[in-house]
């Protein structure tokens, strides 16, 4: 089986030219121009459009138990909607509860995942706990393919870990030369304010904000660089928000603490007045971190440019508004947290980054898929075009025009926190290993073709 992508721009971190693309069964064999192609061959004209990598969202939640209910989508839907918005791989946390053992939630994770998901994917491992079994069968989930940790600061007696769990877990992250992702809010900090702002009165998603103001998550910041420069671990900061947040991470970056940072697209377009919204409509906008004041939009999209944040994500945790939000009428801190976005990253980050001017083609493609490729271990094999590479790619037409809605989205989910944002491009065709999953906005790909990505430690980008 064969494909080639005849005279598109192919755009990676620092090339941009136009040439013809050709794929032999799920790999990138051949690229030039006038290639010589098979007759049986099928062919995609990209002519006026631009051929980017696959992206990679480094952070999504599908199967999720959560906060009294489960997040909404299957790995059939959220691969969908991957697809139809240009991501091809996603990253998933394996969030299990402090009583459920490693070893089998990756059994858990892996099963929903395998023969359902359409797109690629591989997984951070959650330590929620650190007992006596830990150690080993973290060994083994690592010697299985899934090199990196996540740990949650926040989130007290959920997956949130104590002191002692976090140095142990990054201790052993060290010795295993796994990176740890990390959740960074004060899990008490935040408890004395919920319980504060409640016996106040204040229990509207309004509220939400103020129970985890920017020094909260700084502080669990500053805390998450005392432990890795204590263990020497290489440690990634999950969806950073604020100013003052990524000011900790910069400055003990360059006191020698091996850290990178990832944001989200919804703190770079969304703001804190979303959540305000009346009729408990702010509920639509409650995650965590909180949405910020908007003056944190620049800072985030100059920490993009220059190359502070290494990665876009979406955090993507679906919860509909009518029947799972609404747990939180009377207790914000009883709102399931996500703002689900998997679908629109790519589309929203394109829009208001590279067509306003905020992100070059190549800082777009840097940090919406190279990055996460070489951070987590995935790269040359994805994340990039060029021989031998699996041929994930992007033919992106910058002439759409759309809105983004609800009424005619993939993911399942009965909102959109993003509804009636214009974009100004999106994909035309979108391949999988050869295999072309999305034309015009229609998934035509199959669902259970989806691998599970098997990562080796030790790949952290310098
Ligand atoms: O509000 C959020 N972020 N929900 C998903 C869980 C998490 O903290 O990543
Ligand atoms: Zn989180
Ligand atoms: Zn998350």
């Amino acid at each position: 089986m064969s494909l080639v992508i005849r005279n598109g721009e192919i755009v990676t971190p620092n090339e941009r030219y136009v040439a013809d693309i050709f794929c032999e069964d799920e790999t990138i064999t051949r690229i030039g121009t006038h290639l010589e192609v098979p007759n049986e061959c099928k062919t995609v004209d990209a002519t006026g459009k631009y051929v980017f990598p696959g992206f990679i969202d480094p952070h999504v939640h599908i199967y999720l138990p959560f906060m009294g209910t489960s997040a909404k989508d299957t790995h059939e839907t959220a691969s969908r909607a991957a697809l139809v918005g240009g991501t091809t791989t996603f990253v998933e946390m394996i969030c299990p509860s402090r009583e459920e053992k490693p070893r089998e939630a990756f059994e858990l994770w892996l099963g929903k995942a395998e023969g359902t998901s359409a797109c690629d994917f591989s997984f951070h491992m959650g330590v929620t706990r650190y007992g006596e079994s830990t150690e080993s069968e973290l060994r083994e989930i690592v010697s299985r393919g899934v090199s990196s940790f996540k740990v949650f600061l926040a989130y007290k007696g959920a997956f949130g870990v104590s002191d002692e769990e976090l140095y142990r877990t990054l201790s052993l992250a060290k010795s295993l030369g796994v990176i740890t992702t990390a959740h960074c809010e004060n899990a008490d900090l935040i408890q004395q304010l919920q319980m504060r702002l409640l016996s106040e009165g204040k229990t509207g998603p309004e509220w939400h904000y103020w129970s985890r103001p920017p020094v909260v998550e700084a502080e669990g910041v500053h805390h998450l660089m005392t432990f890795a420069r204590m263990t020497g671990a290489h440690v990634y900061v999950v969806h950073l928000s604020c100013a003052e947040a990524l000011r900790e991470a910069i400055r003990a970056a360059a006191e020698g603490v091996n850290v990178w940072v990832e944001t989200l697209i919804q703190y770079l377009l969304l703001d804190r007045t979303d959540a305000e919204k009346p009729n408990f409509e702010g509920a639509k906008a409650v995650m965590s971190p909180p949405l910020r004041d908007k003056r944190n939009q620049d800072v985030l999209w100059n920490g993009l440019r220059k190359g502070f944040i290494s990665t876009l994500a979406t955090d993507h945790a679906p919860f509909d508004f009518a029947t799972q939000k609404v747990m939180g009428r009377d207790d914000f801190t009883k709102i399931p947290n996500g703002i689900p976005s998997l679908e629109d990253r790519i589309n929203l980050y394109y829009t208001y980054g590279v067509k306003r001017a905020r992100i070059d083609l190549h800082q777009f493609v840097e940090t919406a898929s190279t990055q996460t490729a070489k951070l987590f271990g995935l790269f040359p094999r994805k994340g990039t075009i060029q021989l031998g590479s699996d041929a994930d790619l992007v033919v992106y037409d910058p002439d759409y025009r759309g809105t983004i809605s609800s009424r005619t989205h993939q993911m399942n989910l009965d909102y959109n926190s993003f509804e009636g944002f214009e974009i100004e491009g999106r994909p035309h065709v979108v391949t999988v290993r050869g295999q072309i999953a999305v034309r015009d906005g229609k998934f035509v790909g199959e669902n259970g073709r989806g691998r599970f990505l098997q990562r080796q430690p030790n790949h952290f980008a310098t």
